[in-house]
């Protein structure tokens, strides 16, 4: 096979330079470690339950799928909508950004490459604005 083929085969995907379903743990961790912690998002953390052990796995097997890993949110919860299942609540500028620092703070404690942390920010800043959006003129 020619070189530049095998290149391509041992191209890696989002998923893995994330370190797959355990590197997408830690970040999770992390990320709702930093809302049940930063002031900056009080607001958004008491939009949660208390117990936050079932939003967790919830958001490590989304963000498994969504990065080109196994669609595990899919297999063990159904199809989702992440525009339309948040709409229930109150998500506006300032609960985006705090969600967004949230993740950016996990984001710096992970063993990852300063590219793959500005690239996964980036992607993120997509469905987070989203949200947004689908909730802009209702509150
Ligand atoms: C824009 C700011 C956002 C806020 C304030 C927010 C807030 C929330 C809240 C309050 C829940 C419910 C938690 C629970 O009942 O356990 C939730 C669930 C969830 N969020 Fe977000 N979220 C945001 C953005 C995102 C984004 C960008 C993603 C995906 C990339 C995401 C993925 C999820 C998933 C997968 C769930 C679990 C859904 C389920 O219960 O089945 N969220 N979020």
């Amino acid at each position: 096979m020619p070189l530049h083929e095998q290149e391509d085969d041992i191209r890696t995907t989002p998923y893995q330079e994330a370190g797959e379903l355990a590197g997408i743990t830690r970040l999770v961790d992390a990320f709702y470690m930093n809302m049940d912690t930063l002031p900056e998002a009080e607001t958004i953390r008491n939009m949660h339950p208390s117990d936050l052990t079932d939003s967790r796995k919830k958001l490590t097997y989304f963000l498994c799928g969504w990065l080109g890993g196994p669609k595990l949110y899919q297999q063990h919860y159904g199809p989702i909508s992440i525009p339309g299942f948040h709409k229930q609540f109150p998500i506006g500028y300032a609960e985006r950004d705090a969600w967004l620092y949230c993740m950016q703070r996990a984001l710096a404690l992970q063993p990852y490459s300063d590219q793959f942390k500005d690239y996964l920010l980036a992607a993120l800043n997509i469905p987070a604005e989203r949200v947004r959006e689908v909730n802009a003129g209702e509150y």
